[in-house]
């Protein structure tokens, strides 16, 4: 079984995606992961971000897979050095190069093969239009500006956070390829005021109950 999680930045798509692979025994494929491996990869191979075909070469040669900690890049777990703050400032501009997108995609389908919760803002049109089950989270930009402040905890500005995700929905949204946005059939599920448990038990109840 495929369930794809789809929605903006902050609204809680990684949380409850993991839970809902917990709950139903499937693997959770996080395909964010897979870009900022790539980002990764080209910054310590020092290849100009801006320059698609080589971005696309390290996409290529990369090999990309998980275990129970995160992402693999050749067989060794670099999920810390994926959450680093210069691939979060870069990951955007490797992740927007159709062909890193194409060299992407098919490793994406092989690894949920056996079935997965997959995770990221083209997983419902794109990747897996086909999935058993497809979900739009959406949320408020105000309130995942809350949610993301309350993380970070006290002196994070709100308002300038706020000013973030309003600048990131535009830009993803706007995007040439894969575009974030609601595909056809996709339920989307407005998570204001929901807790994440809240939100794993209605996307739970959804699977169980569809024909
Ligand atoms: O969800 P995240 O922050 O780990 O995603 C990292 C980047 O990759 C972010 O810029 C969005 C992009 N991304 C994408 O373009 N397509 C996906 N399926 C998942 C993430």
């Amino acid at each position: 079984m495929i369930v794809a999680i789809d929605g903006p930045a902050g609204a809680g798509k990684s949380t409850v995606a993991r839970r809902c692979a917990e709950a139903l025994g499937l693997a959770l494929l996080d395909t964010g992961a897979m870009y900022r491996a790539v980002t990764w990869g080209a910054l310590t191979q020092g290849v100009d971000l801006q320059d698609e075909a080589a971005c696309a070469g390290v996409a290529a040669e990369l090999e990309l897979d998980f275990d129970e900690d995160g992402v693999l890049i050749d067989g060794v777990s670099r999920e810390a050095e994926i959450r680093s703050r210069e691939v979060d400032r870069a990951v955007s501009i490797v992740a927007a190069h159709s062909a890193v997108r194409r060299a992407i995609v098919p490793c994406q389908r092989k690894i949920a093969s056996a079935g997965a919760v997959a995770e990221g803002r083209d997983t419902t049109t794109v990747v897996f239009p086909q999935a058993d089950h497809r979900f739009f989270l959406s949320a408020s930009a105000e309130e995942r500006a809350r949610r993301r402040a309350a993380q970070r905890g006290a002196g994070a500005g709100y308002e300038e956070i706020l000013a973030d995700i309003q600048r990131r929905d535009r830009l993803d949204s706007t995007r040439a390829d894969s575009p974030l946005t609601l595909g056809e059939g996709v339920i989307e599920l407005s998570t204001d005021g929901l807790s994440a448990d809240e939100v794993v038990e209605a996307l739970l109840q959804l699977i169980r109950s569809a024909p």
